[in-house]
């Protein structure tokens, strides 16, 4: 798989997220399904997507004692999503069970992504309420690292760690980060931004795009425009 762009399909219903992707008449966009949707709908929601034809990154984030992890990503393999995820801080250990629970007899399996620190977890509240007393940065790039040693194929990162990623864990660790937004949109609650074409060149794997695309007037042409900036 090469850079793409992955839509965030944060509808609550199977209705919503149906009568979106049917404004796409012919194109097939990557689409993440998170919690919400997953747990409105269930496993049958990213089988029907599937069937229409469309790659999936399952974004559930696991993370619980080793032996779980490894069952439940064995039930979500045999969903046969395309990429899904963890977080890396369940430890390698937690990070080495995901990977066996979710390669298939053959062989084959979903790429696995870690979650590093949630960018919505600050210096302060890692401090505080996590005590982690080192520097953010530093946390992010050692979860990288161990989820790289656990055999992981990438982590979810802002576009502004991707290089430093990149550079740590191998130019193959994949990088998908989300906060995109155009140079002339809204940036809502994101804090850290990058424009798609910036994204490209700090050397994104995939962006993860939501709101720019499905609150768009016209959500197929930001999907397209989308595309045209970060793919090329
Ligand atoms: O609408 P927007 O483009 O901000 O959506 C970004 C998507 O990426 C959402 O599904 C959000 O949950 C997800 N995400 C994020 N930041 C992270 C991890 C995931 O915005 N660090």
């Amino acid at each position: 798989m090469g850079r793409d762009v992955i839509v965030a399909c944060d509808f609550s219903s199977k209705e919503e997220v149906f009568a979106f992707l049917d404004k796409f008449s012919g194109k097939k966009p990557f689409v993440k399904i998170g919690m919400e949707l997953y747990y409105a709908e269930g496993p049958s929601i990213v089988k029907e997507i599937k069937a229409r034809g469309h790659k999936i990154f399952l974004d559930l984030k696991l993370h619980d004692i080793p032996n779980t992890v490894k069952k439940s990503m064995a039930v979500l393999s045999n969903l046969d999503v395309d990429i899904t995820n963890l977080h890396a801080s369940g430890t390698k250990r937690m990070m080495e069970a995901a990977l066996e629970g979710l390669t298939r007899p053959d062989g084959t399996r979903p790429l696995l992504i870690a979650v590093t620190q949630l960018t919505s977890t600050d210096q302060e509240s890692m401090e505080n309420d996590l005590l982690i007393k080192e520097p953010i940065d530093k946390v992010v790039m050692h979860y990288a690292k161990n989820a790289a040693d656990a055999g992981l194929d990438g982590v979810v990162c802002s576009p502004l760690e991707a290089e430093k990623v990149h550079n740590t864990c191998g130019k193959d660790f994949l990088t998908i980060t989300p906060g995109v937004r155009f140079a002339d949109g809204d940036i809502g609650d994101q804090k850290r931004v990058m424009t798609p074409e910036q994204a490209k060149l700090i050397g994104s794997d995939y962006i993860v795009v939501g709101r720019p695309i499905t609150a768009a007037a016209d959500p197929v042409a930001a999907y397209e425009r989308c595309l045209r900036e970060f793919v090329g």
